[in-house]
């Protein structure tokens, strides 16, 4: 229905406004053509009941998106979508996860290197001093120069200012003297733990950039695009961000979530620009099971960066890792382990990361025995015990 994406998607976003192909069915319903595929990922995800404390979700769709734009090379009407979501971890390290998850598959078809990453946090609604305070003094900043704005920015300066920073025609000229948010603490940490996590896993080439906003009204916290170079101006091969109030926006129990989508054409346009053969896509393959789940016992900062780390270096070696859900309990984390039937359950706790060398228990999930193993022989533990044919090893390795 048309209704999920306007009051998803939002009245102030160029898809909305004027980008939704809108029909009338025979009983008199307004329906529209998916431009997106967030709305009804969350739609689904509250009906199914998925928001029960404690479960949280990873998601992914490939599908069509429509989207009544103006074409031009690499934008068009109907598009391809791959996207990822994954609701009911508010922690950063569930940011810095999907982004890293994303540079992966870009590197794995051959982009290592050929994308920018624009990053930015455009604040909260939860704490007036945050983005209520900002949107205020953005929109006086906007209304002393609404004679030298387009159109498009005059009429959205009240219900969503900060959409002036990113609009093609007025954001280079006003970003200079724009007033710039002061993010509340935790949007502050919250920031600042990303970058950290995204810097400590050398995500390279990092751009923070306080003029993305990304055109889509849910948007809280955290908001990213990867770049790619030589595709023309429709250079954006994916975007997303954090939306942390559209589940209970739409109904469901508060939930903060993150995702993003990758367009499928655009990822082509930069892979054949820098291989015309092509060959890279070869080594994309079908979506493996998990082997090794990580679990934290211990909230510390530093365990928490031990623990991305950790799921980082597994998954560069070709195993099947997952976990990242700090900020639920212990038993929580083992029981989605548990139910998504891990072969190894990684445990990183204060007392073991304290050790010289630190250790993890490894525990096997199937046997249950468990044991202490040096952090430092993880890797090679791990891939011993898993056979060769099952790692997800890149071709010719
Ligand atoms: P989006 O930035 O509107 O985000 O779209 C994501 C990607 O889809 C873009 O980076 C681009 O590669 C591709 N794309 C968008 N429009 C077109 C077009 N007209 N022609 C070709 N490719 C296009 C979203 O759709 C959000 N749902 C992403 C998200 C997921 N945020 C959180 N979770």
């Amino acid at each position: 229905m048309k209704d999920l994406f306007v009051k998803s998607t939002g009245e102030t976003s160029d898809i909305v406004e004027k980008e939704m192909f809108s029909l009338q069915d025979q009983g008199g319903r307004d329906l529209a053509l998916r431009p997106e595929g967030t709305p009804g990922i969350v739609r689904a995800y509250i009906n199914n009941n998925l928001s029960q404390e404690g479960h949280a979700s990873k998601l992914f769709y490939i599908g069509s998106m429509f989207r009544a734009e103006r074409p031009q090379a690499g934008r068009y009407r109907e598009f391809e979508q791959i996207g990822v979501e994954s609701l009911g971890n508010g922690h950063p390290a569930a940011d810095a996860e999907c982004i890293l998850a994303l540079r992966h598959f870009l590197e794995s078809v051959g982009l290592a290197g050929k994308t920018r990453l624009r990053l930015n946090n455009i604040g909260c609604d939860e704490d007036p001093s945050c983005r209520p305070a900002y949107r205020k003094e953005l929109r006086a900043f906007l209304d002393a120069r609404s004679g030298e704005l387009c159109d498009n920015c005059r009429r959205r300066m009240d219900r969503n200012p900060l959409r002036a920073l990113d609009c093609k025609k007025d954001g280079p000229k006003l970003s200079e003297n724009a007033p710039r948010l002061r993010p509340c603490g935790k949007c502050r940490v919250h920031v600042e733990t990303v970058s950290r996590l995204l810097e400590e896993n050398a995500c390279g080439h990092v751009f923070p950039d306080s003029n993305l906003v990304r055109g889509l009204d849910y948007y809280t916290s955290t908001v990213f695009e990867f770049q790619a170079d030589g595709i023309g101006a429709q250079d954006a091969v994916a975007g997303g961000g954090r939306y942390d109030t559209l589940v209970a926006s739409m109904g469901g129990k508060p939930t903060p979530a993150v995702g993003w989508a990758l367009g499928v054409e655009r990822l082509l346009m930069a892979v054949l620009a820098h291989d015309s053969s092509g060959s890279s896509l070869a080594k994309i393959s079908a979506p493996p099971k998990t082997d090794v789940y990580l679990v934290l016992a211990t909230k510390d900062a530093e365990a928490v960066s031990k623990g991305v780390e950790i799921i980082e270096s597994l998954r560069r070696f070709g195993i099947r890792a997952g976990g990242g859900l700090f900020s639920l309990s212990l038993k929580a984390q083992m029981r989605e382990a548990g139910r998504q039937q891990v072969r190894y359950t990684v445990v990183l706790g204060e007392d073991e990361l304290k050790k010289s060398p630190p250790t993890c228990k490894l525990k096997d999930m199937e046997s249950g025995a468990q044991e202490d193993v040096a952090l430092t022989d993880l890797l090679e533990n791990i891939g011993n015990k898993l056979s060769k044919s099952e790692l997800d090893l890149p071709q010719g390795a």
